[in-house]
């Protein structure tokens, strides 16, 4: 399966086919009964909509936990039943678009900057399963920066840390406004390519955990069971070696 990483699938409508391809397999996972986290992003919508359709025309009893408003108001909008996270400690499975992921399963999320709950959400469930079109299995992960999910108060002191340890961190912005995240932060799209942690990801997360101001980061550091894949060659499932 390695040989898929770094292959992309073509632009535009194809890539959404795969997206809405992988949603709607990913759907096939969930089975009567079961406590579900579901995601956030274009890829995620194709998933809840597959799974409102199976809770509107087949009777699929299930129970979500969202990991985003938009997601939450897609939900809602196809009477799919959804759960508070806190009444939902344990999720049987969580279903979720990434952003980029190499061999190793190492994945970057955040691009819709979802993160936290994503995190939060992905972590309460037995088992998880990434979602995309074939452009986000990258040989090497951070050419679009890692989100750094930062508290408004103080966050030039987390920026001028990161920066003094060779991160560079770039504040997200909508537009001339300061992007805000759905718990009201910001974020940090950071490069690290020159700092001292290389590639040790797991590194590199315990720094910037342990970095005040610092309430999360998109590296899924090998947190998922399953890749599901598409592209021209159809949908291709990816088991972590790793679990
Ligand atoms: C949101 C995320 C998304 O899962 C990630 O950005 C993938 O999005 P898409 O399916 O639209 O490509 O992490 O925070």
């Amino acid at each position: 399966m390695s040989q898929l990483f770094g292959s992309k699938c073509k632009e535009g409508r194809l890539r959404m086919n795969a997206k809405q391809m992988a949603g709607y397999k990913a759907a096939e996972y969930v089975k009567d009964g079961m406590l579900v986290g579901i995601g956030t992003g274009s890829t995620a919508h194709f998933l809840i909509e597959r799974l409102g359709q199976r809770v509107n025309e087949e009777g699929l009893n299930i129970k979500c936990v969202s990991t985003s408003i938009e997601s939450t108001e897609f939900a809602e909008s196809l009477n799919i039943p959804l759960l508070d996270t806190n009444d939902a400690p344990e999720l049987d499975i969580c279903i979720d678009g990434v952003d980029e992921v190499d061999p190793a399963f190492n994945g970057i999320k955040g691009g819709g900057g979802a993160l936290f709950r994503e995190k939060v959400v992905a972590m309460s469930a037995k088992y998880n399963i990434w979602i995309c079109d074939d452009s986000k299995l990258v040989e090497k992960i951070g050419a679009f920066g890692l989100p750094v999910e930062v508290a408004p108060f103080g966050y030039k002191h987390a920026v001028r840390r990161l920066e003094e340890a060779g991160f560079v961190p770039k504040l997200r912005m909508k537009g001339e406004e300061i992007y805000t995240t759905n718990n009201h932060n910001y974020i940090l799209d950071t490069n690290y390519d020159n700092t001292k942690f290389g590639t040790d990801y797991q590194a590199m997360e315990r720094f910037l955990k342990g970095t005040l101001g610092i309430l999360e980061t998109g590296f899924f550091l090998s947190t998922t069971d399953l890749i599901i894949s598409a592209g021209s060659d159809g949908i291709t499932e990816i088991k972590n070696p790793n679990k």
